[in-house]
């Protein structure tokens, strides 16, 4: 049985789906601060599987105890936690306490439990300013925010827990930039709010709710001028946990692995392919830089595909495609 924390989130649901499709059980956990709890009716119905679900926040330690005791939860997939740059930047303190006090919360439940597996929501934030690129794992981490500051934090926690119990079996996945929607266009990204990363906010320009995007620098030193990032499928990316986990099984110890393509696209890549997969025009005006951006970073891939052959499907025509689908859905809701 895996416990998905932050399981009814946009990465934790599709989680979910991938989990359910190769046969595994899951129960979700989720404090619904970013998320609603018709999800999991959602998840039911694309699965046609019974999911479980316990509303609480990580840091009851209490009750991560008994829905781990309640449920005979074997595997942990971590993905509770906040995520926004800027707010980490506003509001360390919230940010080391419900991400990194969390996770030990978690860990404390784990440890009473004897429950020895877990996959960690990491974040290519704990690179910081590129020395080189691709990324690699073994590439400096200096994060420049709290948020990233919060991720590797909780990977030193986690690395130093695996070499105090040999039988711990850890994995750190740091994620690029996840984006697009389960094919059923049932679940997807759908932040509370105006949004802060580029897909859903082109989805709602695109939807006619937001009047057009601002496209935050074009001098940058890349082929446009704008931001280049690595863009990854959610699919890809939930995938990459469940195989994961399969690699945990015979690999105990600790180990930390890049999940994106290795194909960085610009900002004016995702609009333009966008446009083209939705038939629609996404106006758009050129404003400043945003603080806190990099110009350019993206994955050097090839770790998981040795380790656990993992390679990445779905292209970025994809991601769009799935992302405009889920917004038509959200619309006919
Ligand atoms: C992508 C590019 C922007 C919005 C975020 C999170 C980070 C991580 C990955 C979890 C940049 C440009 C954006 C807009 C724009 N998540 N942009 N107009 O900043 O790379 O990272 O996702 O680990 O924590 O911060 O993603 O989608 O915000 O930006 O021009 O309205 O799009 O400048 O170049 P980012 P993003």
């Amino acid at each position: 049985m895996i416990l998905i924390t932050g399981g009814t989130g946009f990465i934790g649901s599709h989680i979910a789906v991938a989990c359910l499709a190769a046969g595994k059980q899951v129960v979700l956990f989720d404090n619904l601060s970013n998320s609603n709890i018709e999800i999991i009716d959602t998840l039911e119905k694309i699965t046609h599987q019974q999911v479980s679900f316990i509303r609480g926040d990580v840091l009851d330690q209490d009750l991560l105890t008994t829905t781990m005791q309640d449920f005979g939860v074997d595997e942990v997939i971590h993905c509770a936690g906040l995520k926004s740059v800027p707010e980490s930047v506003d509001n360390p303190l919230r940010y080391y306490l419900n991400n990194v006090q969390g996770s030990l919360c978690l860990l404390r439940a784990m440890q009473t439990c004897e429950v020895k597996t877990i996959v960690f929501s990491s974040s290519a934030t704990v690179y910081g300013m590129p020395s080189y690129l691709p990324y690699d794992e073994a590439h400096p981490t200096n994060p420049m925010n709290p948020y990233g500051s919060t991720k590797l934090h909780v990977e030193q926690m986690l690395r130093e827990l695996a070499q105090s119990d040999h039988s711990m079996k850890i994995m750190c996945l740091r994620y690029f930039n996840p984006v697009g929607a389960h094919e059923s266009g049932l679940i997807g990204e759908n932040p509370k709010g105006i949004p802060n990363n580029l897909m859903p906010y082109i989805t709602r320009v695109a939807q006619g709710e937001l009047p057009y995007l601002n496209i935050y620098g074009t001098d940058y030193p890349t082929k446009d001028g704008t931001g280049e990032r690595d863009y990854i499928h959610v699919m890809d990316l939930a995938e990459g946990h469940v195989m994961a986990l399969d690699y945990l099984k015979s690999h105990p110890g600790y180990g930390v692995v890049n999940l994106g393509t290795g194909r960085p696209y610009t900002v004016f890549d995702l609009v333009n392919t966008f446009q083209e997969i939705s038939g629609k025009t996404i106006p758009y005006e050129i404003a400043p830089r945003r603080n806190g951006d990099l110009s350019s970073y993206f994955a050097n891939p090839s770790l998981a595909k040795q380790i656990m052959g993992y390679e990445t499907k779905r292209d970025l025509k994809s991601m769009c495609a799935s992302a405009w689908s889920f917004q038509n859905q959200l619309d006919i809701q």
